[in-house]
C-alpha cells in the first residue's frame, strides 16, 4: 500500500477524499514539523496570531519573522494562543524531499501519460492552536492535503463554480497571483462541502479550489503534497491569455467552455511573449510560472 491511496479512478480536475499512511510518520511529528519551521528559510514561514474568521482576507493576514524571534513564541504558545504557522517550499529541505517525492512518484502513475513528469513538486506544512481559521483561499497548486494530527473541520468548494469566484478573479489570480478579488461572501457557504477531518483523512483539491478550515481544541497538523502537471500549467496560460485580452478592453469568452479556443489563446500569448523577448534581443529560457 503506497503513502497515499489513490486508486485507479483519480482524476485531477475532481475533487476526492482519500486515505494517507503519513500520520505515523517520524517526520510528521509536531516536534519535528516545529524544527522545520524554525530550521528552514524565514521567508518560507508565514504565521499569525491574532483573531480572524473565515472571511479575514489573506492576501495580507500572514507576517514573516527574518529573526525567527516571534516565530519561536508562536510556536512554544502553539497550545494557547490563536496561532497559524505555514511552511511553503518544504521540499527544498534535505529532510522532507525524499518522503514529497515518494508520495509524488506514486500519485504521478495515475496521471495522464502526457502529465507523468510532473511540472512542479513541493510541499506545505500547516501548524494551528485549538480554535484557529484559516481564511478562504485558493492556491496555485493540485493539493493532496494530509491531516496529520487534531479535530479540523475543512471546507471546500468547487473549483470551477464562477458564482464563487469570477473568470476576472481567476484571471488576476493567475496572472499576477494575487487573491485582491477573490473575496468570501456568506452566501457562498450553503455551497461549501464541509469536512470533519481526523488523522489518516487525505483531501486531494484540483487547482484552485476555494477553501477554508477551522480547527477544534486541539493543536492541528496538516502537510499538503503539491503537484502541477502540464494540464494545469495550461489553464494558467489560457487565464493569463484572457487576462490580456482584457486588458485591450475585450471580453474574452470564459476558460473551459472550448479547449480548442483555450489552445489557441495559450499559443498565442506564448507566440506574443517569445516575439517580444526576440525583439528585446533577450533569449529566455521559458519555464513554467503559475502567475
Ligand atoms: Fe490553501
Amino acid at each position: 500500500m503506497g503513502l497515499i491511496d489513490v486508486g485507479g479512478s483519480f482524476d485531477q480536475l475532481r475533487f476526492s477524499r482519500l486515505r494517507h499512511q503519513l500520520a505515523a510518520h517520524p517526520s510528521m511529528a509536531t516536534e519535528r514539523l516545529a524544527e522545520l519551521a524554525l530550521r528552514i528559510a524565514p521567508e518560507y514561514v508565514r504565521f499569525h496570531d491574532g483573531e480572524r474568521s473565515v472571511g479575514t482576507h489573506m492576501g495580507s493576514l500572514l507576517q514573516i519573522d527574518p529573526t525567527r524571534d516571534s516565530l519561536r513564541r508562536a510556536i512554544d504558545n502553539l497550545h494557547k494562543v490563536k496561532t497559524f504557522v505555514q511552511v511553503v517550499n518544504v521540499r527544498s529541505d534535505a529532510a522532507y524531499r525524499a518522503v514529497v517525492d515518494e508520495v509524488l512518484d506514486e500519485v504521478s502513475r495515475f496521471l495522464p501519460p502526457r502529465d507523468r513528469p510532473l511540472l512542479h513538486r513541493d510541499a506545505a506544512m500547516f501548524l494551528a492552536s485549538p480554535s484557529s481559521v484559516t481564511p478562504f483561499h485558493l492556491d496555485h497548486e493540485q493539493n493532496f492535503l494530509c491531516h496529520i494530527r487534531g479535530p479540523k473541520t475543512f471546507y471546500v468548494w468547487d473549483h470551477r463554480d464562477r458564482s464563487l469566484v469570477s473568470d476576472r478573479a481567476r484571471e488576476v489570480f493567475y496572472h499576477e497571483g494575487k487573491l485582491r478579488e477573490i473575496v468570501y461572501r456568506p452566501d457562498m457557504q450553503p455551497k461549501a462541502q464541509v469536512i470533519e477531518l481526523m488523522p489518516g483523512d487525505c483531501l486531494y483539491m484540483p487547482m484552485g479550489s476555494p477553501h477554508a478550515a477551522s480547527t477544534g481544541n486541539d493543536i492541528t497538523v496538516t502537510f499538503s503534497i503539491l503537484m502541477n502537471t502540464q494540464s494545469s500549467f495550461e489553464t494558467v496560460q489560457a487565464y493569463q491569455a484572457n487576462s490580456v485580452i482584457r486588458r485591450f478592453g475585450l471580453s474574452p469568452r470564459p476558460i473551459g467552455d472550448s479547449a480548442v479556443r483555450d489552445s489557441l489563446k495559450r499559443r498565442t500569448l506564448d507566440a506574443v511573449r517569445r516575439m517580444r523577448d526576440f525583439a528585446r534581443g533577450r533569449h529566455v529560457e521559458r519555464r513554467p510560472q503559475w502567475y
